[in-house]
């Protein structure tokens, strides 16, 4: 990872976008296992056998924490790493500063998966670790913020090639969120008590979280998707002018829809309701992203048959574009009134998860592991051919399972007779889950063992790899060579 190449030519740093794209593997593994032992808890709840720091409660924030900041999240810094460097025509700003941003988020990692199962948590959902751990992310993110705008700073090119608006966007809006939800009064190093109290705290803890989905887990994957979808399809982004309208329009709407998880509450109704509205219109420049990022192949279909790494961005894209229609619907206080507290929510973020996030992120680190490791391709296409579709099968059998799940409860549990009597008891209705629950842990087996697949493919490319000198800088690209910015 030498600065210089002999002749004193800059290269580009990818050392430490090498270790979070492994990383990105190893906790996508762990999450997702994580999620499987929940599913089959939800089947057999003695199946940790009472074992408190294996019982459902502090294993679930383990799930979430790991799938979405370790396994999203190092997909998140590889993929920004090495497409700010590309598109910027530069070496990252202060490489070391990098490394340490990826100890750090290792550290972090590791420090959650070590109090989250003894039961250490603030009881906020996605922001669950306690105050000491709260003020090392943030100085990790800083330390982020400051390599990434670094690098844009001292770019060769004019241009601001798109993918870095969307990751501009996610590190900075994450900063803000992260800092303004996690203030708390510490009563000991591992308790502490949010300074909002009541529906304050609510609103904050849900202007928080939903701005998780929409700055982590979607602007920061749309920016991987606008480098690695034009770059693998080998063609420029669909319309460059898309991009920029749904960037303002997403990133302007997103803020004001938190209170659509808030519904029939002690929230103030007009708030529900602005919620609710916000979330309606966030429909369109959700789509607007899907429609430019398919679209991006138009000409260049047949590629779809041969390449199965586009095939896992483009089923990534169109999993975005059917969570992004979903959500906006159950936002709707009338449709929520059926779906809130069902497994319909979870239906509803694990076609956001596995079908959108994990999708996303194994295409795009398929298309770079070969890149980081100097070889022309993955060692073998038709193993990412069955990850393909283990994938696919797998993110279907969960969702149609939750979503047959959650409507079945949502139905029973107001299900009501002429004399006003319920129809059904609740456990009526949890017995009837039990077939569905069923189906949906098979589909997350599936689904992890394609990941499998994918660390035995990922391990035999990088074993066969030759030894690679560090790449020079490509020369600085013209002004407007959006297009070309994206194939470089
Ligand atoms: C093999 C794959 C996976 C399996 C089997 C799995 C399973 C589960 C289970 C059983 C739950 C608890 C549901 C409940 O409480 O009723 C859950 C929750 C959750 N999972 Fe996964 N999961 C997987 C992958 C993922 C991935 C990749 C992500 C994100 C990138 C993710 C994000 C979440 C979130 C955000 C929740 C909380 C949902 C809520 O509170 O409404 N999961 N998962
Ligand atoms: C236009 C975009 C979207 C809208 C308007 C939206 C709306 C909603 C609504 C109404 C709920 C149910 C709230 C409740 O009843 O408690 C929900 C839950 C959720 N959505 Fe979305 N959604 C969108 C996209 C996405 C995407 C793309 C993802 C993931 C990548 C996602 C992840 C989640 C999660 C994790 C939850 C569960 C939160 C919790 O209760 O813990 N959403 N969303």
């Amino acid at each position: 990872m030498a600065n210089k190449t002999a002749g004193g030519v800059e290269t580009y740093e990818y050392g430490v976008v090498r270790a979070f794209a492994l990383m990105t593997l190893v906790w996508g593994i762990v999450g997702m296992l994580v999620g499987v032992i929940l599913a089959a808890q939800l089947i057999w709840p003695d199946l940790t056998y009472g074992v408190p720091w294996l019982s459902y409660g502090r294993l679930r924030p383990l799930h979430t924490n790991a799938v979405i900041f370790a396994f999203g999240g190092s997909a998140l810094f590889a993929a920004s790493y090495y497409a700010v460097q590309r598109t910027c025509g530069t070496r990252l700003f202060l490489p070391g500063l990098a490394r340490f941003t990826f100890w750090g988020w290792q550290l972090i990692i590791v420090l959650a998966a070590i109090t989250l199962p003894l039961g250490y948590t603030t009881a906020k959902e996605y922001a669950e670790l306690e105050w000491p751990i709260d003020i090392l992310i943030t100085v990790v993110w800083v330390a982020y913020a400051v390599v990434f705008f670094g690098t844009v700073a001292k770019r060769r090119v004019q241009h601001i090639y798109v993918a870095n608006w969307f990751f501009g966007a996610y590190i900075l809006t994450i900063a803000v969120l992260h800092v303004v939800n996690s203030l708390e009064v510490p009563v000991s190093w591992f308790k502490s008590y949010s300074i909002y109290a009541g529906t304050v705290d609510a609103m904050v803890e849900w202007w928080y979280a939903h701005n998780a989905v929409g700055f982590f887990l979607t602007a920061g994957f749309l920016g991987m998707m606008y480098y690695f979808v034009p770059k693998q399809a080998g063609r420029p982004v669909y319309s460059y002018r898309l991009s920029v309208v749904h960037f303002w329009a997403l990133i302007g709407i997103y803020m004001w829809a938190g209170p659509h998880h808030l519904h029939y509450s002690a929230l103030p109704d007009w708030a529900q309701t602005l919620g609710m509205v916000f979330s309606v219109m966030l429909w369109a420049p959700s789509w607007g992203g899907m429609i430019n990022g398919i679209m991006t192949l138009s000409g260049a279909w047949e590629k779809l048959r041969t390449d199965p790494i586009l095939r896992f961005m483009i089923v990534a894209l169109s999993f975005y574009g059917m969570s992004t229609f979903e959500g906006p619907m159950m936002s709707v206080k009338s449709v929520n009134a059926l779906s809130h507290n069902t497994d319909w929510t979870i239906g509803h973020v694990h076609s956001g998860a596995l079908g959108w996030v994990a999708m996303i992120s194994i295409g795009s680190i398929y298309a770079l592991i070969p890149r980081l490791y100097g070889r022309e391709r993955m060692h073998s296409t038709s193993l990412i051919n069955v990850h393909f579709w283990l994938s696919t099968i797998g993110v279907v059998f969960y969702i149609a399972s939750m979503w047959i799940a959650g409507l079945m409860q949502g139905l029973m549990w107001r299900a009501a007779g002429d004399d006003g009597m319920l129809t059904y008891s609740f456990v009526e209705a949890l017995a009837a889950t039990h077939p569905y629950y069923i189906g949906r842990l098979i589909g997350g087996v599936i689904y992890l063992s394609g990941m499998l697949v994918m660390a035995y493919n990922v391990i035999k490319t990088i074993q066969l790899a030759p030894a690679t000198e560090p790449e020079p800088v490509a020369l600085a690209m013209p002004v407007r060579a959006v297009s070309a910015a994206a194939a470089s």
